[in-house]
């Protein structure tokens, strides 16, 4: 069974709508520290945060702070650029997932293109095995870039599934596939093969008919779900499912 790790950007993106640049008034939520915590009683195996050039959602102060409360696993999602990655070293979280990033997107599109910025990465990937932290790249299901984050002596990469969770279905059964080809070729090279991007209560079914995930990484499936059920029991939901 894929443990779940639950990513709470989301969390941070309502807190920003109303409290934005007023993080320590006394009114200020919803808080990440308690999202966190009620993912991890839920039976969440780690949390997930993307800490954005322009800071959008997630805070240095939530990180920091999530670093000393989290008792599962911090995975801390960054683009490569000298100012996050410096902050990635003095958080040290237990895992960095390596993302593509632009200023305009509304979320991550696309996956991390390894081959075309191998020399910049091996840089950053030394750096932050050295400080002690697994590395992730999140790229697309192809071959080559999964070739090349094995090459750059990453430990695990996480498929990106937002093609297969946006596909009409005619075009599904084509991005399972492709999803089932790469995780194969990834667990084959030695990588731990995570997933995530676009994956919720629906579409997760026939992920999981694809043998070998050891994580997903679900954020906006399950912090909608959340409005209507709670946190915990939303989270509960999801990990039902992948047991099932
Ligand atoms: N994994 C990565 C690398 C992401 O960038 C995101 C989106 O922030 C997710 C997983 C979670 O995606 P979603 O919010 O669609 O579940």
């Amino acid at each position: 069974m894929p443990k779940l790790g639950v990513n709470i950007d989301h969390v941070a993106t309502l807190r920003q709508a109303r409290y934005l640049g007023l993080l320590d008034s006394p009114n200020c939520e919803p808080h990440t520290l308690e999202a966190a915590s009620a993912c991890e009683r839920a039976g969440a195996e780690g949390i997930t945060v993307h800490l954005r050039a322009d800071r959008r959602h997630i805070q240095d102060q939530d990180v920091f702070r999530l670093r000393n409360s989290i008792i599962t696993k911090l995975n801390l999602e960054l683009g490569n650029t000298s100012e996050i990655l410096e902050t990635a070293l003095q958080v040290l979280p237990d895992e960095v997932c390596l993302v593509p990033e632009s200023r305009q997107e509304v979320t991550t599109e696309g996956g991390l293109d390894v081959v075309k910025n191998a020399k910049n990465l091996r840089k950053t990937v030394e750096r932050l095995q050295a400080a002690g932290i697994r590395v992730s790249m999140f790229i697309e299901p192809m071959g080559e870039q999964i070739v090349a984050a094995a090459d750059l002596g990453t430990e695990a990469v996480e498929l990106h599934t937002g093609a297969y969770a946006n596909a009409t279905p005619e075009f599904r059964e084509d991005e399972l596939e492709r999803l089932r080809a790469a995780q194969k070729l990834a667990t084959e090279k030695g990588l731990i093969v995570n997933a995530g991007h676009g994956i919720n209560y629906d579409n997760v079914r026939a992920l999981l008919g694809i043998k070998g995930w050891n994580e997903f990484n679900i954020g906006h499936s399950i912090v909608s779900r959340a409005l209507f059920v709670g946190l915990e029991n939303a989270v509960r939901d999801m990990v039902r499912l992948l047991k099932e």
